[in-house]
């Protein structure tokens, strides 16, 4: 099965933040339907991994969220928290937008 989308949440922080903000996008793509999913007549899956530092510190290990980055796009996003899941998903992965406020 092709690999769409995945998306590396930084777990590097002092708090279980990064680890919060995978699981809550784990959660939005199954209740919206994105975990697997059928477009242009092909199966896809996007996956959620936890990783290491992302090299981007400044924007969640002194703030309040985690960073990610979103494969293939290669889309960097800051300040993360588990409430915005469900925005991102929808958003970047169903939609195809950039979730601007979040984006690095
Ligand atoms: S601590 Fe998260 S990117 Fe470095």
């Amino acid at each position: 099965m092709p690999l769409a989308y995945h998306i590396f949440v930084c777990n590097n922080q002092k708090t279980e933040v990064g680890s919060d903000v995978a699981k809550a996008l784990k959660i939005a793509l199954k209740k919206q339907g994105l975990k697997n999913f059928v477009t242009g007549g092909k199966k896809h899956q996007a996956r959620v991994q936890t990783c290491n530092c992302l090299d981007v510190c400044k924007h969640c290990k002194k703030g309040p969220g985690a960073a990610l980055v979103i494969y293939p796009e290669g889309t960097f996003y800051g300040k993360v928290k588990p409430a915005d899941a469900a925005e991102l998903v929808q958003e970047h992965i169903g939609a195809g937008r950039v979730v601007e406020r979040l984006a690095l």
